[in-house]
């Protein structure tokens, strides 16, 4: 089983594979927004197409929402799922993209060139590159070195409301020795990382309401209550002056890291000014008494991702608004109680809002955080792997964001989730002008067939 004829046919096949991947990405596969159905399903059967062309007996399967691609193919051991999703974040504000960002483009930039479009980084060019690894071994070697299952989802980036069901509706079919997820980034930018830990994620949004309608300020103004007063003291307060969150409860079942993992994630040298200097700030605004890494991989945090009420067109309307409304998001770490902690906050929100206002609830979802265990020889042989392609020694990592199928692969089927992803910390993931390298995509690939050779050992 030769892996240098495999990784010479990925070096010779890569402007065909980015042919495939911007193919992908025009499809503008927007899960949140319904308008869009027709392009999920139209790029689940891309996909469909594409698998079933590498030989891999692949199938569009419905859920009530966005289908699932799931496909299989037999072979020898271990057992491998391959998990990615095919859906993509909206894209406004669209005024600040450079182009459209369903005409993905190559560009070249002082830092190398790179895929420029909505999903390109997350999570098509991620999911692309497992695929495009495979695709080089089938050619080498006419099969694949492993038996493995692809379940790829449409519906990750909008909270995933059919993946729980789907999966334990087909845990008998979907259960492997390993599942790997290639849907997160590279530390630093630089160096290939195993993650370990997932936050997890609640969501909420807050609807206060007052006076049946808007009305005129200067003629109720003082006098009647304006819910955007009552929701702005209640924003305010669930922080208090050192960055930590006021919730009751909150913080039960927050760990304190092992010394293990704090001597590791010392070894990594993060470059805390580099990381904040990059988005334009200097301060970090958390817990006043954690390091930034330990902020966004090991502590949890309460987010408000959007507020408004009121008049916010152009000019000025001097109005006294009937509603306020909030969205706010939670990312929880170790054992926190996703639902425990949505009962605290609508408590703690009920006592605030005065007589004379009511307010209501969405419920935005919730998973708890996930962590890996790595002591399956696997990580060791997949870390090797990294560590070869890009010559810098491969480190387990955090991840400040949420990936729920990893705890639903250990709770639901016992499979352990190993997380390995290429993308770069400015790859603008849900930002205008998203991009991913044409080194993370090649590369990425390239540690996939070093992964799959390691693995099939
Ligand atoms: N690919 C991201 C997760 C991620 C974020 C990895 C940052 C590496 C760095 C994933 O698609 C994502 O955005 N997840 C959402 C989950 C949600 C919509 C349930 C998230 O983290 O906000
Ligand atoms: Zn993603």
């Amino acid at each position: 089983m030769s892996l240098d004829a495999v990784l010479a046919r990925i070096d010779s096949d890569l402007p065909a594979a980015m042919d495939r991947l911007m193919d992908l990405l025009r499809i503008p596969s927007i899960s949140t927004d319904p308008a869009f159905k027709d392009s999920c399903d139209k790029a689940a059967d891309w996909l469909v197409d594409d698998l079933n062309g590498l030989g891999i007996k692949t199938e569009k399967r419905t859920t009530p929402g966005h289908p699932m691609v799931v496909g299989h193919i037999d072979g020898p051991g271990p057992h491998l799922l391959f998990y990615g999703h095919y859906d993509v974040q909206p894209v406004d504000p669209l005024e600040l993209w450079d182009n459209d960002p369903f005409d993905p483009q190559i560009e070249e930039t002082a830092k190398g060139q790179v895929i420029r479009g909505r999903g390109s980084s997350d999570d098509k060019g991620q999911l692309m590159t497992f695929i495009e690894a495979c695709r080089a071994w089938k050619a080498e070697h006419g099969s694949l070195p492993c038996k493995m299952t692809f379940f790829l989802e449409g519906e990750e980036e909008s909270g995933s409301p059919s993946l729980v069901p789907f999966m334990e509706e087909n845990a008998e079919e979907l259960k492997s020795d390993i599942a790997l997820i290639c849907d997160t980034g590279l530390f630093e930018s630089k160096t290939p990382a195993i993650v370990t830990m997932l936050r997890g994620l609640l969501g909420e949004e807050i609807t206060i309401t007052g006076p049946d309608v808007d009305l005129h300020s200067g003629m109720y103004g003082g006098v009647a209550i304006n819910p955007i007063r009552v929701m702005s003291r209640i924003v305010a307060s669930l922080h208090d002056d050192e960055g930590r969150i006021t919730i009751p409860g909150f913080y039960d079942g927050v760990p304190e890291l092992s010394d293990e993992m704090e001597a590791q994630w010392q070894g990594l040298a993060f470059d805390h000014a580099a990381f904040l200097g990059d988005v334009g700030l200097s301060k970090p605004a958390g817990e006043q008494d954690r390091t930034p890494l330990e902020m966004i991989w090991s502590r949890p945090t309460c987010e408000v991702n959007g507020i408004w009420g009121g008049y916010t067109g152009d000019g000025f309307k001097t109005v006294l608004p009937s509603q306020a409304h909030a969205k706010i998001s939670f990312r929880l770490v170790g054992d926190q109680d996703p639902l425990a902690i949505r009962e605290s906050f609508r408590a703690l929100v009920r006592d605030m809002v005065p007589e004379d206002c009511e307010v209501s609830f969405n419920d935005h979802g919730a998973g708890k955080a996930s962590m890996t265990e790595t002591d399956d020889p696997s990580f060791e042989a997949a870390r090797k792997a990294l560590t070869e392609e890009w010559q810098v020694p491969a480190a387990y990592v955090g991840c400040g964001g949420s990936i729920p199928i990893a705890g639903h692969f250990q709770e639901i089927l016992g499979t352990t989730p190993m997380l390995i992803g290429f993308g770069k910390d400015d790859d603008a993931l849900h930002s205008p002008n998203e991009k991913y390298d044409v080194e993370s995509f090649h590369k990425g690939i390239r540690s996939w067939a070093r992964i799959l050779a390691a693995l099939a050992r």
